[in-house]
């Protein structure tokens, strides 16, 4: 876990940004690929894995349930799982810091299994709604017993057998759908999820990958039936995991919004499910070129070019929003160097991520400068047009990896430094952010 001592860091303006960087893999295929080959009988072998925090949060969970996991070099890891049905009563709670990907996905598969296990986590994931998966599980038969308004600490007790359901998500999640899709491997008969707005669709890829007889089949206005079935058994692979898409968006952005940049992140996932931040970035004139598209595990995978560039406002179709999630922060960012209005709707579940992220960007973007209006389902954003920002200001990054390393990339184009009250989150998902930022700075 992070430090409890908060680090601020300062970032300032320093002229370009050049250079080629690899960004860390990405968090959600490296928490599948943990989990699953935890369930494969035998040797699975990952490279490319994210090494945050986050992940070693799932690393240490699935050990506790029984999984033989070593790290044999940087991003390599071998796994030696237990089989389906084959988790293991760990000996205390298992402590998922401030990864809500690690338990949303784990009490799925506790939820089908003959155990009980308590989760905890950090004051941000504490805060965190849990009653989304709840609801499916305990139609499944698992039970709960949470903190008040269904959050951590909470208790699980799987069932064996559980109860296969049909589930429609009333919240567009990839999570909640892959908690489901996760306890419906130790299930006998099918486990539907019935999606009506796609998310990112890594466990359907991953699951096939393993060998799970799994199903997409889209009805005529567009819904996603996704099938599995139960009980399955699951063969160890070999992964290779693509960088993250939403760790490259922000250098990406860093070297749009300064002038003179030009960045190019290399082995870039390019899932479609995941590329919205580029297609609205495109949108606003980014200039952007995409070099070496190929396929790596089951995943579209390309070098990414940015150049800096004139960005305009854009009305963000609410439709986009599950596909560029995690990338609002730093979204509404290179939106306050645009020229004009960006219009942004549909994101409530933005207040629900690791912080209130709709508040804590609204507030901190005004503190340093920029002309923000917080609606209760977006943020309308009136840009400089290519200036920069005040900036001079602290911002409150509330235990944020995302919040933390957008104001770090504010901070490259302000005519004050920006200084962020504590940067040791940044290391859930990106522990590289900070070196790989001062490696693109020309004049350093
Ligand atoms: C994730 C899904 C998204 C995303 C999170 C990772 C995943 O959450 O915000 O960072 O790995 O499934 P929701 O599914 O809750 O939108």
């Amino acid at each position: 876990m992070h430090s409890v001592q908060p680090r601020p860091a300062s970032f300032r303006s320093q002229g370009p940004l050049r250079g080629t960087v690899k960004v860390p893999g990405d968090k959600s295929i490296s928490h599948r690929s943990l989990m699953l080959s935890a369930l494969a009988v035998g040797e699975s072998r990952i490279s490319g894995l994210l090494e945050g925090e986050d992940v070693l949060s799932t690393a240490a969970a699935m050990r506790a349930m029984g999984a033989h996991i070593e790290r044999t070099g940087e991003g390599c890891w071998t796994v030696h799982g237990v089989g389906v049905g084959g988790l293991m009563q760990p000996a205390s709670a298992l402590d998922m810091g401030n990864s809500g990907t690690s338990t949303r996905l784990l009490m799925g598969l506790v939820a089908s299994h003959r155990l009980t296990a308590t989760f905890i986590g950090d004051a941000s994931l504490s805060k965190r709604p849990m009653g989304r998966v709840i609801d499916p599980l305990s139609q499944m038969g698992a039970e709960f017993t949470a903190s008040p308004g269904g959050t951590l600490p909470l208790m699980v007790r799987g069932l064996v057998p559980a109860v296969p359901i049909s589930y429609r998500l009333p919240v567009a999640s990839a999570q909640v759908k892959s908690a489901v899709l996760l306890a419906g491997l130790n299930i006998p008969g099918i486990t539907e999820v019935i999606e009506p707005v796609p998310t990112r669709d890594h466990s359907e890829r991953m699951l096939r990958g393993f060998g799970a007889d799994l199903t997409v089949e889209v009805d005529a206005d567009g819904v996603r039936h996704i099938r599995l079935v139960g009980e399955a058994e699951l063969k160890p692979q070999t992964i290779d995991v693509p960088g993250d898409p939403s760790s490259a968006a922000f250098p990406i952005v860093a070297a749009l919004i300064t002038p003179g940049s030009e960045v190019t992140v290399t082995h870039v996932g390019m899932n479609p499910t995941r590329t919205g931040i580029f297609k609205m970035l495109e949108a606003m004139g980014a200039d952007l070129t995409y070099a070496n598209e190929r396929e790596v595990g089951g995943e579209p995978v390309a070098d990414i070019t940015a150049r800096h560039s004139v960005l305009r406002g854009i009305e963000v179709p609410p439709e986009v929003a599950p596909s560029m999630i995690d990338e609002f922060p730093v979204f509404f960012v290179a939106a306050c160097m645009a020229q004009g209005q960006t219009i942004t709707s549909g994101l409530d579940e933005l207040r629900v991520k690791e912080s209130d992220r709709l508040a804590l960007m609204a507030t901190g973007l005004k503190a340093i400068g920029a002309q923000v209006e917080e609606r209760e389902d977006g943020l309308v954003i009136q840009g400089t047009g290519g200036e920069p920002l005040e900036g001079g200001a602290t911002i409150n990054s509330a235990l944020d990896h995302r919040i933390a390393m957008s104001f770090a990339v504010a901070g490259q184009h302000c005519y004050h430094p920006v200084t962020v009250d504590d940067v040791s989150p940044i290391a859930t998902s990106f522990p590289t952010f900070e070196a790989m930022m001062h490696n693109l700075q020309v004049a350093r």
